[in-house]
């Protein structure tokens, strides 16, 4: 099990969507969220809470968004042995998550492989996995100042080359919706399956805060 990490710790931002009109195009307006920056600084501050205090940080998207996750791989009896790749893992409490219980009481948390990479500028040869999780990782390189369209493309082959074929890609997003993530992955994935998020209603309209969507490569 693998996570790749940019940097250090992480606090939830605002992604800023603009109706319509974005310098990139695409309608998010360029944030210090989609640079690597900011994302060392919130790790490197919540680094130092954990080892002062025990705090274990943000859970990007709430406990639920981890839950959701893991009640798909028990579904669909993702074997506890398969290759796990979380993009972007963060403070690293979802892979804890995942691995809770049996598992760390045996083995502890050797199952855990740390790397600080550039999901977009992989140096070195990741290949294979059975599952990919994305967590928030895909929201904060859509906001990225610099060429952010070019950067999602990008997104979208380094995942075709860490994924295996038939393998599972499950993408939680509060930047994009159903539809728009099918259009981003459109290109050699196919949606699998949509899981539940919770709902709400404004102005007569409802909708979701959240997408989570599982995909899987053909
Ligand atoms: C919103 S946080 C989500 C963190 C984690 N997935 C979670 O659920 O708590 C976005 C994450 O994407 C990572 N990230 C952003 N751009 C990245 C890149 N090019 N390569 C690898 N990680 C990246 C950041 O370091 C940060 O950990």
């Amino acid at each position: 099990m693998s996570k790749v990490r940019n940097g250090g710790g992480g606090n939830p931002g605002v992604a800023m969507r603009i109706g319509g009109v974005c310098p990139g195009g695409d309608g998010f307006a360029p944030s210090a969220l989609g640079t690597r920056e900011h994302w060392d600084a919130v790790y490197e501050r919540e680094l130092h809470t954990f080892q002062e205090y025990g705090d274990t940080g943000e859970i990007w998207f709430g406990e639920e968004s981890m839950n959701r996750l893991i009640r798909w791989m028990q579904k669909y009896k993702i074997p506890l042995d398969a290759s796990v790749l979380d993009i972007g893992t963060g403070n690293g409490v979802f892979l804890v998550e995942l691995l809770s219980g049996r598992i760390i009481e045996k083995e502890g948390l050797s199952n855990i492989k740390l790397k600080v990479e550039d999901f977009l500028n992989l140096s070195t040869k990741l290949s294979g996995f059975h599952v990919c999780i994305d967590k928030g990782t895909f929201d904060a390189i859509s906001l990225n100042p610099d060429n952010a369209i070019e950067k999602r493309k990008q997104y979208v082959k380094s995942l075709s080359g860490v994924l295996k074929v038939k393998g599972f890609f499950l993408i939680t997003s509060c930047n994009w919706t159903k539809e728009e993530l099918l259009n981003e992955f459109s290109e050699g994935f196919e949606l699998f399956e949509e899981l539940p998020t919770p709902k709400f209603s404004f102005g007569g309209r409802s909708g979701n805060s959240v997408a989570a969507l599982v995909f899987q490569k053909m």
